[in-house]
Formats: C-alpha cells, structure tokens, sequence
C-alpha cells in the first residue's frame, strides 16, 4: 500500500474549506492551549476559546468519514488558582454541532517538570477526546488488543452475577450490532 503524505500549511480554518465532505478517515489534533504558549505561537483568551474553535469543529464534522474519528489533545489552563471551564463548555457546544463525545483518553506526560505550582502536582496528563459522528464508527480493536495476564485466570474464573450480566449486554458499545444513530 503506498503512503503517500500532504502537509498543508496555513490557517486551519480556512485551508479545511478546501477538503471534501466526509472525506477524512481520521483527524487528530492539538490546538493552542488557549493563551498559554502566546509568546510562542499567539493564542486565545480561554472565555473566547469555544467562540474561537466552534467554526473550526464545525469544518472539521463536514469533512469527517461517518465512519470517521476526531481525537483532540486539550487541556483546560489553570486561571485564578481554578481550571478553566472552557474545554468542558466545547464539549458541549460541540455536542449541540452534532458531534458525538464517544470516549476520552489520556495522555500521560511522564517527562513534564515537576514544581510549577507551590499547592498542585505536576502537570502530567492531558486529555485525549474522541469524537465522532455517529456510533458505528470504525474501530480496529484487534489491533491494540494485548493479551490478558494472568490475573484473568482467577478473575473470570470467580465471575459475579454483575460481571456476567456486563458481558451479555455489552453496556453502551453497541459491539457488532447496528445501533441507531
Ligand atoms: C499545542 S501546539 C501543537 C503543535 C504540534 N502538534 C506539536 O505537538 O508540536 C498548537 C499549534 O497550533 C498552531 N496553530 C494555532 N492556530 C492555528 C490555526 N488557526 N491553524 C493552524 N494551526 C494553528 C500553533 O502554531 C501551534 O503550533
């Protein structure tokens, strides 16, 4: 299978216009970190934020597969001692563009600095949101499957009713069936 690579530059916000719609298979981004690196690469108040990256989510809906993936690095900045609730408030907005908030992940920074804050640990994790735009998206489970331990031996060995019930309804998934959108 040959691979080939495009690097588009410019503002993402214009250049998406130029893709098709439901053209992409999957998107991954990392967006400024609202007014954090604004030395660096400019950036956006966090209370303009979701103002800021709506028509870009927008953009970014209209080119996604349906059987596509939108996975975004983000994490909210700490403003006044408190997190800033603008990574919250875009999941929400986007949710009402749409988008279906399928799953999080987390990135763990293992090589962060420590002692940024007298009274906060170490800013280690950010977030990983999944997005999509319906529920029978594309996933290759198998993969990233990892073979079980050996902790699984006894554990499914001693199954509670609870665990058995788990397994049959496949809560949430929708696993191998054709759920509505
Ligand atoms: C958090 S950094 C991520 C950079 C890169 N993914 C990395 O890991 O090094 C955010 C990047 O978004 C770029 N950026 C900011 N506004 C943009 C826009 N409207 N369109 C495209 N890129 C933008 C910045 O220049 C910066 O490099």
């Amino acid at each position: 299978m040959e691979i080939t690579t495009n690097i588009i530059l410019g503002d993402c916000a214009e250049e998406l216009i130029s893709l098709k719609k439901n053209s992409i298979d999957l998107i991954v981004t990392s967006p400024p970190y609202a007014n954090q690196r604004s030395n660096s690469y400019g950036g956006i108040h966090p209370d303009k934020y979701v103002e800021w990256f709506l028509p870009i989510t927008k953009e970014l809906l209209r080119v996604l597969k349906p059987t596509g993936t939108f996975i975004l690095n983000i994490k909210e900045r700490v403003l006044n001692g408190e997190r800033h609730t603008y990574v919250i408030e875009l999941i929400l907005e986007m949710r009402k563009q749409g988008w279906l908030w399928t799953e999080e992940f987390m990135w763990h920074k293992k090589n962060c600095y420590p002692g940024k804050w007298p009274n906060r640990f170490r800013d280690s994790w950010e977030r990983l949101l999944q997005f999509n735009k319906n529920r029978n998206f594309k996933m290759n489970q198998e993969s990233v499957m990892i073979p079980m331990g050996n902790w699984s031996n006894g554990r499914l060995k001693n199954l509670s009713e609870t665990d058995k019930l788990r397994d049959k309804s496949k809560v949430g998934s929708g696993f191998g069936k054709n759920v509505s959108n």
